[in-house]
């Protein structure tokens, strides 16, 4: 079983996850065999999810092999299938952060090892599990949470963060620029299972908001256009003018890297309503038992054989 989309886990294999980040956070321990090797094929930058993928597997008794794309043949026209194929005969478990999802899903086709999205330009699976489980933490349950995703509403974290959360019961309102569209395949995949508004006024769509959620108004791979962007989404910045707008309880989140005074200002960062470090400290609690999930999965596939 690979990870490579927000829809390939519904509501109870997500529930199954946050059962296994829970054992973890009560202070239990859970090992994979000493000798698994998680490889991280790594095309764009990353802080967060190299580091917390890296030390989740370490933490779980195994190992992990960085790889810069840069550095791969790939960067001399190697094929994905067959870097996949090679990749997949040498280790447990690959995470991959690629610029395109379609090399991604070629990549997983390939390799007999399990494959974790770790981003690409379509998605953030795993960002959108740990923000949930986030939201779940701070409310106390994600059943009736109310997200509002402000800025770029098309985006890879929106992308994934709307179809995971419906399918836990939570609602999402995309406020973005009118006539700026999010993704329609992400947003009717994810009305299958819940409410998706969108919104251009930010008095509407954050009205009742239990979360603010916001990201970078360029992302990877969007460096050309990001004088027009940044443009474009500038009324969007999530300032307390902004906060203002949703219930007085509500929070704010960011999966980071954030542009402070961009997309976010840095008094709402780092003020009493931003839950954006308790976010990322949860990615590393997720990543493991995303790890754990799947090499469980994986386990049992190999056992069945035998
Ligand atoms: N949130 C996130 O994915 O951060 P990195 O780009 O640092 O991994
Ligand atoms: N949307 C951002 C997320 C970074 C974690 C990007 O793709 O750059």
């Amino acid at each position: 079983m690979d990870f490579l989309s927000s829809a390939d886990f519904s509501g109870r294999e997500i529930g199954e996850i946050f059962a296994i980040a829970d054992h973890f956070k009560q202070g239990n321990y859970s090992f994979v065999d000493g000798g698994t090797v998680l490889a991280l094929l790594f095309e764009k930058p990353s802080t967060r999810t190299r580091v917390s993928f890296e030390a989740a597997m370490i933490q779980l008794g195994g190992n992990t092999i960085y790889i810069d794309a840069s550095t791969s043949q790939l960067s001399r026209g190697e094929m994905v299938r067959d870097t996949g194929r090679v990749l997949g005969s040498y280790v447990d478990m690959v995470a991959a952060r690629m610029y395109r999802q379609t090399d991604l899903v070629e990549l997983a086709k390939s390799s007999d090892a399990p494959v974790i999205n770790a981003l690409t330009e379509m998605e953030h699976p795993c960002q959108a599990l740990s923000d949930l489980y986030t939201i779940r933490e701070h409310l106390g349950k994600v059943d009736g949470a109310r997200i509002a995703f402000v800025g770029d509403i098309s985006d890879n974290v929106a992308n994934s963060l709307m179809v995971s959360a419906t399918r836990i019961g939570a609602s999402i309102s995309l406020v973005g620029p009118k006539g700026f569209k999010p993704n329609g395949t992400y947003v009717n995949l994810a009305r299958e299972n819940g409410k998706v508004e969108i919104f251009d006024d930010p008095k509407k769509g954050l009205n009742d908001a239990d979360i603010v959620y916001t990201d970078t108004f360029v992302s990877m791979g969007q460096e050309k256009w990001a004088e027009m962007r940044r443009k474009l989404f500038k009324p969007y910045q999530v300032n307390s003018e902004m906060l203002g707008y949703a219930k007085r309880s509500a929070v704010v989140m960011h999966c980071l890297p954030a542009h402070r005074g961009e997309e976010i200002t840095s008094d709402v960062l780092d003020g009493k309503r931003s839950i954006v470090w308790q976010q990322a400290k949860n990615k590393l609690l997720i990543e493991k038992a995303i790890i754990l999930y799947l090499y469980k999965k994986r386990r049992k596939e190999l056992d069945s054989v035998i």
